[in-house]
């Protein structure tokens, strides 16, 4: 299937949900930086979902019914402007290369949708994700609502089309799961690209940067967040992105960084030696982790439930805290009273696809959704020890992460990042090869 049949075949399913009534995505606005400076541009994830459009100043609408529509407002080509800023597709070509019924200049939006509103029954808009639309939109409807005395009639209910998207881009489809696991691949390399350049006295920026090449170099378009290189007591720091401070020799590196490719993300952990020798207690700590990874992993399965995962982790490293001397108790008093929770704070994976923290419902009816084949998730246990008088000093600054992407299949799990090394063994003999 080409590209664009792809994304019709998506808008048709939405169409179909929406049964009836008009719906008005649009893509992202640019951001300014400072002055007249731009960040690098990067369009609605929901927009992109239905269209494979990756310009800015650009809106989907689509209508439901007995004839239904799929139509593109966009730039309109424009000589001058294709000089400074590149290549614009404009109406016509945007048409014919992504298979719209039609397109027209996004100059003439208010005028054109406030005659598409009219008599629709219900309008559809991703309420709440760009402010600005939101009151835009309803603007125009309150123009449609003061036409009622010529006989037309505004859409009276009005629908977070989220709703129904969100469910829709938490099944990947097989041109999603294509990239998905390029984006695994690429972030993959990246990983071993930075354990094969780690040397006590390097900075962690260094490190970040052969990330960021090994991204770029393969055909990334940017990182999917913010990388994590956090030496030391940092990896005690979950949101460390500072990347600033020297590496230790004795210290272990955590680092949490993945690309995003044609509008896909990745999400990886690896911790390891700085020196690639594990001293006895981060190996402690570091196979604690393991272990809850695989207990997790082991509970990622079609049919179990979103936090099986976590609680197979979680009843892992209580255990293993007990153990250590970090947790007092037996293991079912650490799991009740939450003790754990001081050096393991978050949870163990959420889910991952065009977002790094994807969209989708953990929960339906107040109930933890069953696992499907088609979801993708990260599963990312950890332990953080920071210095304290009741804690063994051995274990001081110890942080460990280490998170995988996995896809529910109808046997089990796939985990998309298994090429990085994960086992104490595969990371030391990786890294004495250097
Ligand atoms: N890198 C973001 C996260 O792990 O959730
Ligand atoms: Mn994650
Ligand atoms: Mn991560």
């Amino acid at each position: 299937m080409s590209e664009a049949a792809i994304h019709a075949c998506r808008r048709n399913r939405l169409i179909n949900q929406m049964q009836r009534g008009i719906a008005v995505i649009p893509t992202a606005p640019e951001v300014f930086r400072n002055s007249d400076t731009h960040y690098a541009y990067r369009f609605d994830s929901h927009f992109h979902y239905l269209t494979g459009f990756d310009e800015p100043e650009a809106v989907l609408v689509l209508i439901a019914g007995a004839e239904p529509q799929s139509i593109l407002f966009c730039r309109e080509k424009d000589a001058e402007r294709e000089t400074w800023d590149g290549f614009r597709h404009g109406p016509e070509g945007a048409k014919e290369r992504f298979g719209l019924d039609a397109a027209f200049p996004i100059a003439q939006l208010d005028e054109k949708l406030g005659a598409l509103m009219g008599n629709q029954p219900a309008l559809f808009l991703p309420l709440g994700a760009h402010a600005s639309w939101d009151d835009r939109i309803l603007a125009l409807r309150a123009g449609v609502q003061a036409k009622a005395r010529s006989g037309i009639s505004a859409p009276n209910e009005i629908h977070d089309i989220r709703m129904l998207l969100d469910e829709m881009r938490l099944i990947k489809d097989e041109a999603e799961l294509g990239i998905m696991r390029r984006a695994a691949a690429i972030s993959s390399a990246a990983h071993i690209r930075a354990m094969r350049a780690t040397l006590p006295e390097k900075m962690e920026y260094e490190i970040e940067a052969e990330l960021l090449y090994e991204f770029r170099r393969s055909g990334a378009q940017a990182p999917a967040y913010t990388s994590i290189v956090a030496g030391g007591g940092n990896a005690c720091v979950l949101h460390y992105i500072r990347n600033d401070a020297r590496l230790r020799d004795g210290e272990l590196l955590l680092i949490d960084a993945a690309c995003e490719i044609d509008g896909y993300a990745a999400d990886i952990t690896r911790t390891f030696p700085v020196n690639g020798r594990f001293t006895g207690a981060q190996k402690d700590v570091y196979e604690l982790v393991w272990s809850a990874q695989a207990a997790a992993l082991a509970a990622a399965l079609p049919g179990a439930y979103w936090n099986q995962p976590h609680e197979a982790a979680v009843r892992v490293l209580a255990q293993g805290m007990i153990d250590l001397g970090l947790c007092r108790g037996n293991l079912e008093d650490v799991l009740e009273n939450g003790s754990y929770k001081r050096f393991y704070m978050h949870r163990t994976g959420h889910w991952l696809g065009m977002d790094v923290h994807d969209v989708g419902a953990y929960k339906l009816e107040n109930r933890w959704r069953a696992l499907q084949p088609g979801m993708t998730f990260t599963v990312e246990p950890g332990c953080y020890i920071r210095p304290a008088d009741d804690v063994p000093q051995a274990l001081w600054n110890i942080g460990v992460r280490i998170e995988d992407d996995v896809l529910i299949t109808a046997q089990g799990c796939e985990v998309l990042t298994e090429a990085v090394p994960g086992t104490v063994s595969a990371i030391e003999e990786l890294m004495g090869r250097r």
